[in-house]
């Protein structure tokens, strides 16, 4: 879903303004350790958690030949904030909304994200690891304005 949406914002050259509109700039001081918060942005969830030290590990320390889309979490987090994780929350299998933010929400074998749609897994990096979704949850443009504010977008 995501990947056929991007191409088509492009193509309409927004104008800054209307860029400058569409982030959102998010306060991570409130997500305890462990949670993760749900963020609209462009119309779609953006889950945003607070990893613990063990679930960066276990998305540090999986091989690449065990993942259906291989990527390694160092390429799916910022440099220096691996306990933050920014996905687009859309199944990329047929765009459901996963469950896993809340630590009392099914996570999945691998402790990330369940869909209940047709029940895709993804791990702590957002990576799927069982499907049918067949491509890790994507990642949005985002960057760290201070250790504790994020702007997406
Ligand atoms: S939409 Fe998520 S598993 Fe089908």
């Amino acid at each position: 879903m995501g990947a056929i949406a991007w191409p088509l914002i492009d193509s309409m050259n927004p104008s800054k303004d209307v860029l400058a509109l569409s982030s959102v700039e998010t306060d991570l001081t409130p997500i305890e350790l462990g949670s993760g918060i749900t963020v609209v942005w462009r119309g779609k969830p953006i889950f945003v958690r607070h990893r613990t030290e063990k679930e960066i590990k276990e998305a540090e320390d999986v091989q690449m030949s065990q993942l259906i889309e291989p990527q390694p979490d160092s390429e799916r987090v910022k440099a220096g904030h691996a306990q933050w994780i920014v996905l687009i929350g859309i199944c990329t299998h047929l765009g459901c909304v996963p469950l896993g933010n809340k630590p009392t929400d099914p996570r999945g074998e691998w402790g990330g994200w369940f869909c209940p749609c047709h029940g895709s897994q993804y791990d702590t990096s957002g990576r799927v690891r069982h499907g049918p979704a067949p491509l890790n949850l994507y990642i949005p443009p985002y960057a760290f304005e201070s250790n504790t504010k994020i702007k997406i977008g």
